[in-house]
């Protein structure tokens, strides 16, 4: 896959929450493909974030896809709530979800984007019958829950596997990853064929600010990626 094919997805996670709607002005210029936006209710995962009115406010000051991974313990209970807000896909985690293809129905049936999330201790083999139905799959490469963690290099050969079921099952679908994303880990990421970076911390937390950091990490994908 050509490396000008990989896209780069800022996590608003570690925005400047004061500053919002100015720091994904900035990315959108900076030429972000799409915003992904961390939905955490601190049950589902020890931390909670931001709800579907931020989703609304977004959806006024940008054009760029709002992809909404949801961190939470009943993603149906929401779906419609940040359908109306302006989300454009979703994200959801095979943990916990004992109906996911249910979940996966009703978000196509909402006429949106559906992907399917696995947190690191889970199998790549749980993706094989979700697969011809999402147009997404992401891997995690941390545990969900917080912006700034390590990425885990043992994801690379789940990674890995994961192109190979795509190749497989369905053609297409974007393979993402979250976690840990930075100039040293992007290219390996991508090496092993994810087509798709969420990035948080090296993007909102960077010093020498955002368009800068996102330049250095296309370059990063650009210059070692093979
Ligand atoms: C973690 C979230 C990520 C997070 C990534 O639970 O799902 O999207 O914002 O942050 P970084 O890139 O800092 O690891
Ligand atoms: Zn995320």
């Amino acid at each position: 896959m050509g490396n000008d094919a990989v896209k780069l997805v800022p996590s608003i996670l570690d925005a400047d929450f004061a500053r919002l709607g100015e720091q994904v002005a900035e990315v959108e210029r900076a030429g972000a493909d799409r915003i992904h936006v961390d939905v955490m209710d601190g049950h589902f995962v020890p931390n909670i974030s931001i709800g579907a009115p931020i989703v609304q406010s977004l959806r006024r000051i940008t054009r760029l896809a709002l992809v909404t991974h949801m961190m939470v313990s009943d993603p149906d209970f929401f779906l419609e709530e940040f359908v109306d807000a302006g989300s454009d896909s979703f994200l959801v985690h095979w943990e916990g979800n004992n109906h996911l293809h249910r979940t996966v129905s009703r978000i196509k049936a909402l006429g949106k984007r559906a992907g399917v999330v696995i947190n690191p201790a889970t199998s790549a083999d749980v993706l094989e019958e979700i697969l011809p139905d999402v147009d997404q799959v992401l891997v995690m490469t941390v545990d969900p829950g917080f912006g700034g963690q390590t990425f885990l290099h043992t994801m690379l050969p789940k990674i890995r596997r994961v192109r190979q079921m795509i190749e497989r099952i369905k053609l297409g679908c974007d393979l993402a990853v979250d976690g840990g994303i930075n100039e040293e880990t992007a290219p390996l990421a991508v090496a092993a064929g994810a087509n798709v970076l969420v990035a948080g911390s090296a993007i909102f937390a960077a010093s020498e600010g955002i368009s800068a950091a996102m330049d250095r990490l296309r370059a990063a994908i650009t210059h070692k990626a093979h």
